[in-house]
């Protein structure tokens, strides 16, 4: 019988892989269940993870990952990247419908309606997998309540990588909890901005470059950035999320953190 002492109540429990999606040859999301004990804000992250070989020992190999699914959802959903040599996405990319992923049980995060002010437009600015945590946001009805526009900009290399996100405000702006809540038109409050990189596209450049030459606020409604009630949140790699974060400032926001709400809140893309 096991000792009560060896039991850790913090120990991730085993979730059942539900399904599994291959974007690209870089990027796949996965639906996990959901514990009912299991709660998050929307845009918070959870360690995630499988048990694997490390010097010899088999243990958990637990990496953050930012929940794709809102707090309302009865699974979770997860955006991961495949690094080919990646202690842990190396393995995790060959999960299948039926296998078992071990799920933390903290989830904690910034990037949640509860660290940031109310204001009239509300802008998600991602590139790659630092879409995912937007992802939650959009689909939760509180994000609507709080701003009156939703700006989610995607960046990525190319346009192959762009189909998640047209994926996630497809299945947002038909969701059928948010349409009931704010009717028909409410599509018209989530405005997705795509934007590529390293390939032709009809929006060419990184965020922080349309942002500065004034091009990405001729695509939104309201128009030029205006502190007085523009608010943000961003999530990408470690540069984009400086770079963005030192326009935002330039701006005139300031950062935020959920003990301190303010006009603008960052978290860095994990790599899994
Ligand atoms: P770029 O192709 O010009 O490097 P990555 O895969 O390296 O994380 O990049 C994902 C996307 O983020 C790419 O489109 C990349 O543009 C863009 N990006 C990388 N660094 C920055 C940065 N410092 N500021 C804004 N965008 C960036």
């Amino acid at each position: 019988m096991a000792d009560a002492k060896t039991i850790n109540p913090n120990a991730p429990t085993s979730e059942t892989v539900l399904a599994v999606k291959h974007f690209t040859d870089k990027t796949f999301s996965f639906s996990l269940t959901r514990p009912p004990s299991f709660k998050f804000r929307s845009g918070e992250f959870i360690m995630i993870g499988l048990m694997g070989e490390v010097k010899g020992r088999v243990k958990p190999i637990l990496r953050a990952y930012s929940i794709a699914s809102p707090s309302w959802d009865e699974k979770l959903d997860f955006y991961s990247i495949k690094v080919e040599d990646g202690p842990l996405t190396s393995m995790l990319q060959h999960i299948k419908v039926g296998d078992k992923v071990l799920l933390g049980k903290k989830p904690v995060g910034t990037l949640v309606c509860d660290a940031v002010l109310k204001g009239k437009r509300l802008f998600l600015f991602s590139t790659g997998t630092g879409i995912a945590p937007f992802a939650s946001l959009i689909r939760d009805p509180e994000a609507y309540e709080k701003y009156e526009q939703i700006i989610l900009t995607h960046t990525c290399r190319e346009v192959g990588e762009l189909k998640y996100g047209y994926e996630i405000v497809e299945a947002a702006r038909k969701d059928p909890l948010l349409l009931d809540i704010f009717g028909e038109d409410f599509g018209q409050k989530l405005h997705h901005i795509p934007t590529v990189t390293r390939e032709d596209f009809a929006m060419k450049g990184r965020i922080t470059n349309l942002m500065e030459s004034g091009e990405l606020f001729k695509h939104v409604p309201g128009g030029a950035f205006n502190p007085a009630h523009d608010r943000a949140m961003i999530c990408g790699s470690m540069d984009m999320t400086l770079d963005t974060k030192a326009l935002m400032e330039k701006f005139g926001l300031t950062e935020g953190s959920v003990s301190r709400p303010s006009t603008f809140v960052i978290e860095k893309a994990f790599v899994g």
